[in-house]
């Protein structure tokens, strides 16, 4: 099994990257821990709760970690994930649970030194949460096995700027660090790729025929999501983001990534957040990030449907 740490801002495909996670034995989940992002850090804590506890597994830890940017004010993103990031499905007894005592970026430094060269984190929010713990010790990115975040996009337009993918936009600064600290594996799984992993309407009735309960919760906590999408693209479906970056901690060959030099800009009024991927090579520097350009579709639908087929029904 992989040992695994999830930071997540529990909004909609958030959560399906938790069920994804939970229905995965070969994840040895050591923690999950929340930042603001989609919602504020409090309600994202209340949704991320909710998930384990509807996958029935309270014994992962829950750390809360950053209610804003490193240096920036906090962005949600309500049009998307609704007011309460899943469509309205958040229960209110969520909001009153304490998670687990600890602060994430002090407890990822922990558990790092715990389990040196051993942990893969998977981010599927803005990058707080590392960019604090990395501030904090430099020398945990040395024993960090593997990083892979969803954010950024590559080829193409955002989807909070013209430039620029929501999780890069909302803490560029963090973004920065992160690429900075040396870590020695890195994926980057962005917008242009995650876009293309679309929950179809005919995917979602498959779904709902095969697995009942399942299929259900899925199409009740992706409604407010889809209708968006609808909105926005004029296609009955919606993205899983978030599920693709945790799939490609599960499968690495899910997707095709070469590795580059990049940065992000934090100081411009058109592309802030936006990443710079140097394929050309232009500034002749060792690349720091494996850059994700494709993803083998059916395999990743076949690995989230063998997930979700293993997880409890209530
Ligand atoms: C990313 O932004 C968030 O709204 C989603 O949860 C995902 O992590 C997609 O750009
Ligand atoms: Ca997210």
């Amino acid at each position: 099994t992989k040992k695994i740490w999830l930071d997540v801002d529990t909004g909609v495909d958030d959560a399906l990257g938790l069920l994804l996670a939970c229905g995965s034995p070969a994840f040895d989940i050591k923690a999950v821990s929340v930042t603001h992002g989609n919602v504020s850090l409090d309600q994202a804590a209340a949704n991320t709760l909710q998930v384990l506890d509807i996958v029935e597994r309270p014994d992962i830890p829950v750390y809360k970690g950053a209610s804003r940017p490193l240096v920036r004010a906090p962005l949600y993103e309500h049009a998307v994930h609704g007011k309460d990031g899943i469509s309205g499905m958040s229960e209110e007894r969520y909001l009153a649970q304490k998670p687990d005592a600890g602060y994430a970026p002090e407890r990822l430094i922990e558990m790092l030194h715990a389990y040196p060269h051993e942990l893969t984190l998977i981010f599927t929010g803005p990058l707080t949460n590392l960019a604090l713990a990395l501030q904090r010790d430099p020398a945990a990115a040395g024993l960090i096995n593997e990083v892979i975040f969803m954010g950024g996009v590559v080829h193409g337009p955002g989807n909070i700027t013209p430039a620029a993918e929501f999780n890069t936009y909302v803490d560029p600064e963090a973004v920065k660090v992160v690429l900075h600290s040396g870590i020695s594996r890195l994926t980057q799984v962005g917008l242009d790729v995650t876009k293309q992993v679309l929950l179809t309407e005919d995917r979602l009735q498959a779904f709902k025929h095969s697995y009942p309960f399942w299929g259900d919760w899925i199409e009740r906590v992706t409604t407010q999501y889809r209708e968006r999408y609808f909105t926005v693209n004029g296609v009955r479906a919606c993205a899983l983001h978030d599920p693709l970056a945790v799939a490609a901690a599960l499968t690495p060959e899910l997707l095709q990534t070469v590795p580059y030099y990049t940065d992000i800009e934090c100081r411009s009024s058109i592309s802030d957040g936006s990443l710079v991927v140097d394929e050309k090579n232009r500034l002749q520097k060792s690349p720091n990030a494996y850059i994700a350009l494709g993803v083998d579709l059916p395999l990743f639908f076949s690995l989230f449907e063998r997930a979700v087929a293993r997880l409890p029904e209530r």
